[in-house]
């Protein structure tokens, strides 16, 4: 039984942008939280893209972000992790698992399940052109279509000096479809010596259990779970200390998103709204209550008539 546990926030481009990343940050349980994927092809980034895609790489907070890359070729992408560390990040991580077809027909994310070789190649090569305190990592799929390629992507990862590996549980055929394959984290831990993360279905403190009883660990990555019980680390966490914190309810949920429209606002009004609209369903998940309000949201087209309506739930 887990005594201590490190929860990080997962990538998910297009949702776990900065705002929903300190927006989930701050109902705690969260050590740590992962940038979405910035897709790395020919072009070095500017300062000023890191900045605005990562604002925290300038902030001091004790919760680090780790800036993942997606990509192919090994110097591009040192040369833009170096502008990243210049610009204040201290963990970089690649991406190996990205099932999306526009990024695998440029042999980035999960198409590079198939080539062990260059998987090392691009992890050794941000090892050495990395200053030595850069945390580095990977996070990986099982496989393209079945899972023969795990073990050596693993092996690979490891050689190549990253210091962890995260394992999203599934091959990139699998998508989404349920269930993650939890015994894969056993297989892959004892083929290498580098701490493997697990990720993938953690919906609930009782799937927590049931996965440390499958794979006894202190380190796993909560992805589409945060978005669906934003406080779902917090209570993890207060579980495995034997403490028991209130879950939020439907009250606190509203709450939130109130407080989220308010701060994506100030971004824009058109960002505000969509983001506030795609977060309901994932949210409509656990509080059923939440159901009812996504189809009158989805009419309202104006700021002002978005916070009246809040106010009103
Ligand atoms: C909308 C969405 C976007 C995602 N974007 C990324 C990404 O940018 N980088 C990445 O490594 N994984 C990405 N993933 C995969 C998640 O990080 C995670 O591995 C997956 O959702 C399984 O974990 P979960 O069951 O806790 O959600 C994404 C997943 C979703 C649902």
């Amino acid at each position: 039984m887990a005594n201590s546990i490190h929860i990080i926030l997962a990538p998910m481009h297009g949702y776990a942008d900065a705002l929903m990343r300190s927006t989930l940050l701050q109902i705690g349980g969260l050590d740590a939280t992962m940038s979405e994927f910035v897709r790395i092809t020919h072009t070095i980034h500017s300062p000023n893209v890191w900045h605005q895609k990562i604002p925290e790489l300038q902030q001091q907070s004790t919760i680090p972000c780790a800036v993942q890359l997606l990509g192919s070729d090994a110097l591009t992408m040192s040369e833009n992790a170096l502008i990243a560390v210049a610009c204040g990040a201290k963990w970089i991580d690649v991406n190996f698992g990205c099932p999306a077809p526009t990024v695998n027909r440029h042999s980035g994310g999960a198409a590079l399940l198939q080539y062990p070789q260059q998987i090392e190649t691009i992890i050794k090569t941000l090892k050495e052109r990395l200053p030595q305190n850069i945390r580095l990592t990977a996070k990986m799929r099982l496989g393209l279509s079945d899972t023969t390629p795990a073990i050596a992507c693993a092996q690979a990862i490891e050689r190549g000096g990253a210091s962890a590996v995260t394992v999203h549980a599934r091959t990139k055929d699998e998508a989404y479809l349920p269930p993650a394959h939890w015994e894969w984290f056993s297989h892959i831990q004892n083929s290498i010596s580098i701490p493997v993360i697990a990720n993938g279905d953690i919906f609930s403190v009782a799937d927590f259990y049931r996965l440390i009883e499958c794979f006894p660990t202190e380190n796993i990555m909560l992805g589409r779970g945060m978005l669906m019980q934003p406080d779902l680390a917090k209570q993890i966490k207060a579980s495995v200390s034997g403490k028991f914190v209130t879950p939020m309810n439907h009250d606190d949920i509203v709450q939130l998103l109130r407080d989220f429209f308010t701060q994506a606002q100030r971004q824009h009004e058109k960002y505000a709204l969509s983001r506030i609209k795609q977060w309901l369903p994932l949210l409509a998940k656990n509080y059923p209550q939440i159901q009812s309000i996504i189809a009158p949201m989805r009419q309202i087209t104006d700021a002002e008539t978005m916070i009246s309506f809040l106010n009103q739930c």
